[in-house]
């Protein structure tokens, strides 16, 4: 596989060690480190900064240059000429699907939009205010008692069916979600629909009318949704690859990165971002809270701001930017107070020394919050939305890892505690 070696020389080792390094198509090449464990030593690496957990042919980031890829595709051709559905056959296949191929997907998917009766039951217990991700992540961990006597994971006829359940279904769940927390009835899903339009009609619309939805709104939604289909091994796609790896039931796992994609670090700085610019209050305080942003000894950061991997921009927040103006002209609110605050926030921050040397973007959750907001979305449920859109991709990267042979994950650490002492004496 290689002949290239990386040889590290250790303090008290009499022979250094050689280390394969293994090609990547694109990216840093990698340093197999598995070796080492037989040498007495792990490798230290906090935050996985520099760490490839896995082999993976789904989407590539380069963080420096801003680029993304789903298969190769840029997500900027992908966001214009595709849509959500066709980006997940995407990112499940490998290829582009054919006219015909795309139709039967979409099929599939939408034919398994309902969900199961105790799954709908189940949400309806939850109290009205709890938080949206808290009720998806039960349902969708629901999902896997619903589904797991007749599922056999190294089959993939089962993985392709659990496929078009999990995708089919994530909408309905965020819209259930949504008109339990609105003390409404649910509304069914309408195959007839497409994707986004769907999930707008399940949640804005009402039980026995027909929908009524705006392209434009249907076409913000179904931008948010394939923005957010995937990003390479994030925290909550790990989350899943290693909760996956034990071999537990999929809908279990995708529920692991619910769980994760929740933290405010991750997906849910969507929603801090409005609380932020609600906290912000008027263009007047903005000053102030740039100079908390930049206080080393205040913890408050300015939400919407940075990228562990991007540091140059965020190419889904170029594309969310003309989104987000095309939903805000439709909808009249172009001289939003809120939008007023997060363009004179941006702009100061674009420009701010601090922010241009860490290089610190705006990144999508900063517009797709407003956009989401101005759809008419409460705030604590724009991770839901974040959710299912990243449904496809934590699928996809658990059916790459399940599709070979794979390892359990199991990370070791620096251990610093005590060792061994005996229990006092009474
Ligand atoms: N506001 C002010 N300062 C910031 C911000 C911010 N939003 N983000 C990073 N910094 C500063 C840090 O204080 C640090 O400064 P220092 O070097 O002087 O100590 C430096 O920039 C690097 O920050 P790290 O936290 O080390 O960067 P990391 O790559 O680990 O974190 C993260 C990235 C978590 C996204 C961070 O930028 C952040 O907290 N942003 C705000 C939350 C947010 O928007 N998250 C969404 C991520 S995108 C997504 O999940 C889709």
């Amino acid at each position: 596989m290689t002949d290239r070696k990386a040889r590290l020389s250790v303090d008290g080792l009499d022979a250094s060690i050689d280390l394969p390094i293994y090609p990547c198509s694109a990216g840093p090449d990698v340093i197999d480190v598995t070796s080492l464990t037989k040498k007495g030593f792990f490798t230290y690496d906090p935050g996985f900064m520099s760490t490839a957990a896995c082999e993976s042919k789904i989407t590539y980031i380069d963080g420096a240059k801003g680029v993304l890829l789903h298969r190769g595709y840029p997500i900027e051709q992908l966001a214009e000429h595709s849509d959500y559905l066709e980006t997940c056959y995407l990112l499940l296949n490998g290829e582009l699907p054919s006219n015909e191929q795309r139709e039967e997907f979409s099929q599939a998917v939408k034919s398994h939009s309902q969900v199961d009766e105790s799954v709908a039951a189940l949400i309806k217990t939850f109290k009205q205010d709890a938080h949206p991700m808290a009720i998806m992540c039960s349902a969708v961990g629901a999902l896997a008692a619903v589904y797991h006597e007749t599922l056999d994971i190294t089959k993939e006829e089962d993985r392709l069916t659990t496929a078009y359940r999990l995708i089919g279904q994530m909408p309905t769940l965020a819209a259930m979600v949504h008109k339990h927390r609105q003390g409404e009835e649910f509304v069914a899903s309408d195959s007839s629909l497409g994707y986004a339009e769907n999930y707008l009609h399940m949640t804005f619309g009402k039980a026995g009318e027909a929908a009524k939805v705006s392209p434009v709104l249907a076409k913000a939604m179904e931008r948010i949704f394939l923005l957010h289909a995937d990003h390479e091994q994030n925290a909550s796609t790990s989350t899943v690859r290693l909760s996956g790896s034990s071999g537990t039931n999929p809908f279990a796992a995708i529920a692991a990165g619910i769980a994760t994609l929740w933290g405010p670090a991750h997906g849910g700085a969507n929603e801090a971002v409005l609380t932020m610019l609600q906290e912000i209050g008027s263009v007047d305080n903005i000053d102030t809270y740039v100079a908390k942003a930049k206080d080393k000894s205040d913890p408050f950061r300015l939400m919407g701001f940075g990228h562990r991997v991007y540091k140059n921009f965020d190419p889904r927040a170029k594309v969310m930017k003309q989104t987000c103006d095309e939903v805000l002209s439709e909808l009249g609110l172009a001289d939003d107070p809120l939008l007023a605050i997060a363009t004179r926030l941006e702009k100061i921050a674009l420009e701010d020394e601090y922010f241009i040397q860490k290089k610190l973007y705006p990144n999508v959750d900063f517009y797709s919050g407003i956009i989401m907001k101005a759809i008419g979305i409460p705030p604590e449920a724009f991770t839901v939305i974040f959710a299912t859109g990243r449904a496809a991709g934590w699928y996809a990267h658990w059916n790459e890892m399940v599709s070979a042979p794979y390892k359990i994950g199991r990370p070791r650490q620096r251990y610093t505690g005590y060792t061994t002492r005996e229990y006092p004496s009474k």
